[in-house]
């Protein structure tokens, strides 16, 4: 369904200035040429072979935010879990500060938050679970959550259990619990899908604060394009699968954000550029429904 030529060559065009080369001599994270296939067997007999990353490359700067949008199952997760060292790849390189991944500390947060969290033990000790593994003694460990939660201003009860916090607050919970041993890279998987709106927008908010008073780098998949240029500096746009990326764009809004730089002409300019690239990337060979068409101009998919 290729009925856009003028709109496909303006594309293309706006697709080749905004890959423009990475500024190497800033770069924390380096990712070079990352290609990664699934091998699987088909029906317990046949090899089948999924290509899902393509060559990515990519470099963010220390302390940045860079956010990641692209069509469902192009391999969003796949690529955060790769850099977490979860997942193994064919080719390409990833270096941390000058160091392979796994010398450095990585946070994550996984799209099912809820389940990450123990119920058994209370909102602090919660929180103080990588202290342990880190081998942290009893005191010590308490008395750094207790800093920690004091330090981010976050109205969360020590002593109650994780089933008695709204989602939202288990979401703050689980990601704080993330920051508490101050990784170096924190990679956030679509953590606030299935939160309502209203919490979405509250959460939005905290994490910009707790990430402007920590400065940790972070990585953000996101399917929902306002949330993916409110928080980052950069927006990086994944093609589908095999993934590559299609554009990397500075948002260049000024800091600190808040709700009311939605409806600027700037946002909406950016959102627009974003969500062109995106559909052409996915109408190529999708028939394109009306309510895929819907999903887009709402900004979610
Ligand atoms: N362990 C695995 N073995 C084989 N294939 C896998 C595995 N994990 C994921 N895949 C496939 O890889 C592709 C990319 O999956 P991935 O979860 O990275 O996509 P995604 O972009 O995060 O999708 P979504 O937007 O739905 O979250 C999908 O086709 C998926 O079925
Ligand atoms: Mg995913």
């Amino acid at each position: 369904m290729k009925n856009h030529g003028a709109f496909n060559s303006e594309s293309r065009i706006a697709r080749e200035t905004l890959l423009q080369p990475e500024r190497e001599t800033t770069a924390y994270l380096t990712i070079k040429e990352l290609s990664k296939t699934y091998r699987s067997l088909f029906n317990h007999r046949q090899e089948e072979h999924l290509e899902i990353l393509d060559k990515i490359s990519l470099t963010v700067k220390k302390g940045e935010f860079v956010t990641i949008f692209g069509p469902n199952g192009c391999g969003k997760t796949t690529f955060l879990k790769i850099i977490a060292g979860l997942e193994g790849y064919q080719r390409g390189r990833i270096e941390v500060d000058g160091k392979p991944p796994d010398r450095i500390k990585i946070g994550y947060i996984f799209q099912n938050y809820r389940d990450s969290l123990f119920p058994w033990r209370t909102n602090l000790s919660n929180l103080t679970i990588p202290l342990e593994l880190e081998g942290m003694g009893k005191r010590e460990k308490y008395k750094r959550a207790r800093e920690f939660l004091k330090k981010l201003a976050l109205n969360i009860s020590e002593d109650s259990y994780p089933y008695q916090l709204s989602g939202g607050q288990q979401q703050l919970l689980s990601i704080i619990r993330a920051l508490i041993y101050e990784p170096d890279v924190l990679l956030m998987d679509e953590p606030f899908s299935s939160l309502d709106f209203q919490t979405t927008l509250f959460m939005h908010d905290k994490l910009l604060d707790i990430w402007r008073k920590t400065g940790t780098t972070i990585i953000f998949v996101s399917h929902d394009i306002n949330e993916a240029i409110y928080l980052a500096d950069r927006v990086v746009l994944f093609s589908k699968r095999p993934a590559r990326i299609i554009a990397v764009m500075e948002t260049n809004l000024p800091r600190p954000r808040s709700i009311e730089i939605r409806e600027t002409g700037k946002f909406f300019t950016l959102r627009n550029r974003i969500l062109d690239l995106f559909k052409e990337e996915i109408t190529d060979n999708l028939i394109f429904s009306r309510e895929i068409s819907t999903h887009i101009q709402k900004g979610i998919l």
